[in-house]
C-alpha cells in the first residue's frame, strides 16, 4: 500500500469557502489599489539570494535564518522570496524614468518560521508600494489606503490598532544607534543571547526584544523620537497631522522598529487587539536606503504588505456570486438531447455560472441541485423531449413551470 502525502510543514492547501474569502480580499485589495492609481506586478517567486541578503539585512532572522536557498546547477545561490518588497524595489530601480512608481501585487511568500496558527512557511501577502517621490502625503496616502481597506473588508476599528513610528534617517539611525549601543553596552551580562548578537551590527532591533529581562532594561533606555533631527520630526509631524485630519487614529510606538533592515523614517502597523504574537495583520514603511542598497540608483519608497491568512481569519465567509450570477443546473436524462438544444448555446453565451449533469435518474438529478446550492434548475427529460419541452424550476421560489424548448428564452426566465 502506498502512504499518504501530507503537505509539507507550514503550508496548506486553499480550496472551499477559504478559495471564496481568498479571492475576496484580493478583488476588493485592487478595486483600491486600482482607486489611487497603483498598477499590478507580478515578479518572480526565485530570485537571487542576494538581493535579499542586502536589502532585508543580512543579520535579520528572515535572511539569517528563515530563507528558502538552493544553489541552482549553474551555482547561483537562489531563493524563494520571503516578500515582495525587494523584488518591486529591483524592478523600480532597472525601470524608472521619473515621478512615482506605484505598484500593487498579491502572492505567495517563504519563510521558514516555526509554525503555528496564523503563522505559515508559505503564506500569501498583498502589497503595494510607491517608488521615486517622497513627502508627508505620500506616506500619509499609503496609510490611509491600508486604513480604507481594512475598513472595507468590514473588520470595525475597535478590533485593531495602527501603530505608527519614526527612525528618522539613515543619518539619525547611525546617530542613534551609537547612543544605543553606548547604553546597553552596560548591560551585556543581562541581555538575552539574540539581542547581545544584535548589539554591534544592528543594535536598533533590540528595541523590539520580546525578552523579558531585555524589556527591563529598555524602559530607560535613550528613545528614538529625542534623537531625529528637526526635519525628520516636522516630517514625522506632518503625517501625523494629515492622520488626525482625516479620522484616523494611531498610536506612537517608538519601538516600531521592524523586522527588516530596510526602513527609514516612517514605520507602521495594524495589530489586532488580540493578545497573541501573531497580531500583525499589515505592516510595512518607508525604505529610502533600499534602491541604492540594490541598486547603482538611489530613490525613495515607501509601502506595505498584509498576510492575506491573517485577514481571512477576521472576515466572515463570503458569499459566491451575486444575483445577477445566478447558478444554474441543467440536467439531461439522456446525453443525446445535448444536440436539440439551443439551450446549452443560450447558457454558453450567458454569464450565468452553471453546470451540465446527465443522469437517467431525476430524483438524483433533483438532490444534486439542492445539496449544490443551485438558483434554478433546467431540466430536459422522457417527457420533456416528447413533449418538445423544457422544465424551469425556481429552487428558491420552488415554482416550477415548462416552456416550449423551440423558443426558449433563457434571459427572461432566469431572474
Ligand atoms: P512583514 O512585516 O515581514 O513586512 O510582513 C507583512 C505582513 O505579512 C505581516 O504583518 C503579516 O500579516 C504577514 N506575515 C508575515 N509573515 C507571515 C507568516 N509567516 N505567516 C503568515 N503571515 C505572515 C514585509 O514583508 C514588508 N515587505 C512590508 C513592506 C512593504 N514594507 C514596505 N513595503
Amino acid at each position: 500500500m502506498n502512504k499518504n502525502i501530507s503537505p509539507v510543514k507550514g503550508t496548506h492547501d486553499l480550496y472551499g469557502q477559504d478559495m471564496e474569502k481568498f479571492n475576496y480580499v484580493v478583488e476588493l485589495f485592487y478595486s483600491i489599489a486600482n482607486k489611487f492609481n497603483f498598477n499590478a506586478i507580478q515578479t518572480p517567486i526565485i530570485e537571487n539570494q542576494e538581493l535579499f541578503s542586502r536589502s532585508v539585512g543580512e543579520l535579520t532572522d528572515i535572511v539569517s535564518k528563515e530563507m528558502y536557498s538552493f544553489i541552482d546547477k549553474n551555482e547561483s545561490i537562489l531563493c524563494l522570496r520571503p516578500e515582495a518588497t525587494s523584488g518591486i524595489a529591483r524592478f523600480a530601480a532597472a525601470n524608472y524614468q521619473s515621478g512615482s512608481l506605484k505598484f500593487s501585487t498579491h502572492g505567495p511568500m517563504f519563510r521558514r518560521e516555526r509554525p503555528q496558527k496564523g503563522r505559515y512557511r508559505q503564506f500569501y501577502q498583498i502589497n503595494i508600494e510607491n517608488i521615486g517621490e517622497k513627502s508627508p502625503y505620500i506616506d500619509f496616502e499609503i496609510i490611509y489606503i491600508a486604513s480604507a481597506f481594512i475598513n472595507k473588508l468590514g473588520i470595525s476599528n475597535d478590533k485593531y490598532n495602527l501603530l505608527i513610528n519614526s527612525l528618522g534617517s539613515a543619518e539619525d539611525q547611525n546617530n542613534f544607534s551609537k547612543l544605543l549601543k553606548d547604553y546597553l553596552s552596560q548591560f551585556t551580562k543581562k541581555l538575552s543571547e539574540t539581542s547581545l548578537s544584535r548589539l554591534n551590527k544592528n543594535p536598533l532591533r533590540i528595541l523590539d526584544s520580546k525578552d523579558d529581562g531585555d524589556r527591563e532594561i529598555l524602559v530607560n533606555a535613550p528613545k528614538i523620537r529625542d534623537h531625529l533631527s528637526k526635519e525628520s520630526k516636522d516630517y514625522f509631524s506632518k503625517i501625523k497631522m494629515f492622520l488626525s485630519d482625516n479620522g484616523i487614529s494611531f498610536q506612537e510606538d517608538d519601538k516600531l522598529v521592524r523586522g527588516l533592515d530596510y526602513y527609514t523614517h516612517t514605520t507602521f502597523e495594524f495589530q489586532t487587539n488580540e493578545e497573541k504574537r501573531q497580531n500583525a495583520i499589515l505592516a510595512g514603511g518607508r525604505y529610502d536606503k533600499l534602491i541604492n542598497m540594490i541598486s547603482t540608483k538611489d530613490m525613495p519608497g515607501i509601502g506595505w504588505a498584509a498576510g492575506i491568512e491573517r485577514l481571512m481569519a477576521l472576515i466572515p465567509n463570503v458569499n459566491k456570486g451575486n444575483n445577477s450570477s445566478k447558478k444554474i443546473l441543467l440536467a439531461l436524462q439522456k446525453e443525446e438531447y445535448l444536440n436539440s438544444l439551443n439551450v446549452l448555446k443560450q447558457l454558453y453565451q450567458s454569464d450565468f455560472s452553471h453546470e451540465i449533469k446527465i443522469s437517467n435518474n431525476i430524483k438524483k438529478l433533483f438532490s444534486y441541485a439542492d445539496k449544490n446550492d443551485f438558483d434554478f434548475l433546467l431540466l430536459i427529460g422522457e417527457s420533456e423531449i416528447q413533449s418538445n419541452e423544457i422544465s424551469v424550476k425556481d429552487l428558491n421560489k420552488k415554482i416550477q413551470k415548462t416552456h416550449s424548448l423551440t423558443d426558449f428564452n433563457l434571459k427572461n426566465e432566469i431572474r
